[in-house]
């Protein structure tokens, strides 16, 4: 055959295969499956690292392969025949969609042709969150102090940085009211960080400023790094779950068969994906029961609206007899849900308030931090029985505090303290807040946020061990599987190992996201198989892998701008999962939250995939449309 009738009939094909689903839907859903492969470039210049996104389903689903050096992209086999649509995205060239896809049996190609951005106002739009968080950051560059206050106060619920949160040239007097608005919220400046915000901010996203600073990024193949060999060796894929009020704060893999749990604060209710027979998911929402409560739970007289939630679900984890045991942060209980039965078991708090992160132990007794009365608590879901040990504090001043703090909570109104939170002078409480269990020798670890401390519990006697960071902010940490503990520095964007046989610091290591420092890692998880360490991007969108043996880094970016991820888990194939937790969740491009899974070794490699061989000489008629900038909405 000659070239030009091998590119006429897969032209034909091509145009044929959206027709045949319409005419003929019987014929169709009996096509096997197959996958997408093509190029994207730009000008004749392949477009380097493109993600090419492809779409299927309501709620939808989303499958994405990174383009290679010379903008080949393949996908893994497909499971549907059809009704697929497509994004393909690089920071530098404007999106292009294409619609109404079906992947063949024998591949269906795609040419992807884009269009270089070249208004510089328009490129920097593109770039994630950290990139403009970070001209904050340069102006406080004389004031480290500044510098990890302001992370570690203002990058707790949401990114900065955002097209909603800084892109939108706020005046002074708005920020200071918006500044005012999240200290009512907790984010509680000092006097000296609050006066001065609010010039940091105006002088960093000034139009000239940002103009002057962020366009030095782009070059040859845009503004982003790109994806090296072993990211592009990845699939991401992302699926819808919940709506607009929705955030996931965190999500975990149900081993037993597989499925996929969320909890979504905001709405009270807890979330199934499973795929068991749909690889789209199955999604069933389950409402967590309130009881007696207030909006608010037990902040009711801090609640300023009607419609807040009235438990703040927070965390979840697997009992070792199949049980999901919830920690519902607002509500002070622990919640037990049995999947097969779908019944509850509430359990009210004898003590403490805002029970947070929890793990099991062997003995399946839950362990779980109280992030405002500085404890930790131990449950035993067999016995019912509760325990509660009290953490260390820096000072007098801190305990006294911390032991009027549910008084405080509870007359809340008595005492205007939403009000008067936002306007005191940067009160920094310890606040307990990542923990588990060494697999080693059983013993429990947690952290203390705004202490710089961890420690570790006895699980039988209740000793305590306090342990100085030699850095701020430790936030979630986990063991790898020689009882190493990894702890991310939340503020100063890197990760610390802590030897808890010989009880010292090893070594720490900044994360290498551009521009450095700007990453503000929330979480991190330890595969036990191979002990690499994945950690949230939360800043940057993207999730990072760093191998401890041989200290390389990968960066796997999203898809989704303003994901914003709190919480990494791992099924039984080795992928990583995690869920846009963005609070609120209108910052999230669309608005709409989903969770992600990336899977390290997902897809075919472009290099020894013979479909290429063939398909370089079918010059396939595109029909791809260039899309504008889609501006976020509130
Ligand atoms: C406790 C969670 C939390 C923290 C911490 C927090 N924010 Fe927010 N932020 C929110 C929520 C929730 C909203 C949305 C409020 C709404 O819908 O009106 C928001 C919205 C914003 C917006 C958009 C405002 C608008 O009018 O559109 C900006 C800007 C912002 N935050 C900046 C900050 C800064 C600066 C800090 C640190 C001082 C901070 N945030 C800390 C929760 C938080």
């Amino acid at each position: 055959m000659t070239m030009r009738l091998i590119a006429l009939l897969c032209a034909l094909c091509w145009i044929s295969t959206p027709a045949l689903a319409v005419e003929a839907p019987h014929a169709q859903t009996q096509v096997s499956p197959g996958y997408f492969y093509g190029k994207v470039s730009s000008n004749h210049v392949a477009v380097k690292s493109a993600m090419v996104t492809f779409y299927h389903g309501n709620p939808v689903h989303s499958l994405t392969v990174f383009a290679d050096d010379e903008g080949r992209f393949l996908t893994p086999h497909l499971p549907w025949p059809d009704g697929y649509s497509a994004r393909v995205r690089r920071a530098g060239w404007k999106d292009v969609s294409l619609d109404t896809l079906s992947p063949r049996t024998n591949g269906s190609w795609l040419n992807i042709e884009m269009t270089r951005i070249t208004d510089a106002r328009e490129m920097i739009q593109q770039l994630p969150s950290n990139y403009w968080m970070n001209l904050v950051l340069d102006e406080m560059k004389g004031h480290p102090d500044h510098l990890l206050e302001f992370k570690t106060q203002c990058t707790g619920c949401h990114q900065q940085g955002s097209p909603l949160t800084s892109r939108r040239q706020f005046t002074r007097e708005q920020w200071t009211t918006i500044i005012h608005d999240m200290g009512t919220r907790s984010a509680i400046l000092t006097d000296n960080l609050r006066n001065a915000l609010p010039d940091y901010l105006m002088k960093a996203y000034d139009d000239k400023n940002v103009l002057a600073r962020l366009p030095k990024y782009d070059g040859e193949d845009g503004p982003l790094p790109l994806a090296d060999a072993e990211t592009r060796k990845s699939v991401i894929e992302e699926w819808d779950l919940g709506g607009s009020r929705s955030s996931h704060h965190d999500m975990m893999v149900y081993h037993p068969d597989g499925s996929i749990w969320s909890v979504d604060g905001p709405t009270d209710t807890l979330h199934k994906i499973s795929f068991a027979t749909n690889p789209d998911g199955d999604r069933t929402d389950y409402t967590i029961p309130h009881g007696d409560l207030k909006p608010g739970g037990v902040y009711a007289k801090m609640s300023v609206d009607p419609k807040d939630d009235y438990l703040g679900a927070h965390s979840l984890q697997t009992a070792p007899n199949g049980d999901i045991w919830l920690t519902l942060a607002s509500g002070n209980q622990l919640a037990g849900f049995n999947p097969k039965t779908e019944k509850w078991e509430i359990v009210d708090l004898k003590e403490g308030i805002n029970p947070h992160t929890l793990r099991f132990d062997k003995k399946g007794r839950i362990w779980f931090t109280m992030s405002a009365t500085n404890h930790v608590g131990r449950f035993d879901p067999a016995t019912k029985e509760q325990k509660f040990v009290s953490l260390p504090t820096p000072d007098l001043k801190t305990r006294l505090i911390l032991w009027m703090t549910p008084f405080l909570i509870t007359h809340a109104d008595w005492f205007n303290l939403r009000e008067n939170s936002a306007n005191a002078n940067g009160v920094s409480m310890p606040v307990p807040y990542g923990i588990d269990i060494n697999p080693i020798d059983g013993s429990v670890w947690y952290s203390q946020l705004y202490m710089r401390h961890i420690g570790r519990i006895d699980p039988e006697t209740f000793e305590v061990t306090s342990i100085a960071t030699p850095f701020d902010t430790p936030r979630r940490l986990r063991f790898d599987s020689q009882g190493g503990l990894w702890v991310p520095s939340y503020s100063e964007g890197s990760i610390h190992l802590f030897d808890t046989k010989k009880m010292q610091w090893v070594k720490s290591w900044t994360i290498p996201v551009e521009p450095l420092g700007s990453e503000v890692p929330y979480a991190v998880f330890v595969d036990k198989q191979t002990d690499m360490v994945w950690i949230t991007g939360t800043q940057s969108d993207s999730m990072i892998r760093f191998n401890p043996k041989t200290e390389q880094w990968t960066h796997y970016p999203y898809p989704t701008r303003v994901t914003y991820t709190r919480e990494l888990d791992m099924d039984d194939a080795g992928r990583v999962w995690t869920s846009h937790a963005s609070f609120p969740t209108w910052h999230i491009e669309d608005g709409q939250p989903k969770v992600v899974r990336v899977d390290p070794n997902g897809a075919p490699d472009t290099n020894t995939a013979d479909v290429f061989k063939e398909a370089e000489i079918a010059p396939m008629a595109s029909k791809a449309v260039t899309l504008k900038a889609q501006p976020f909405k509130k």
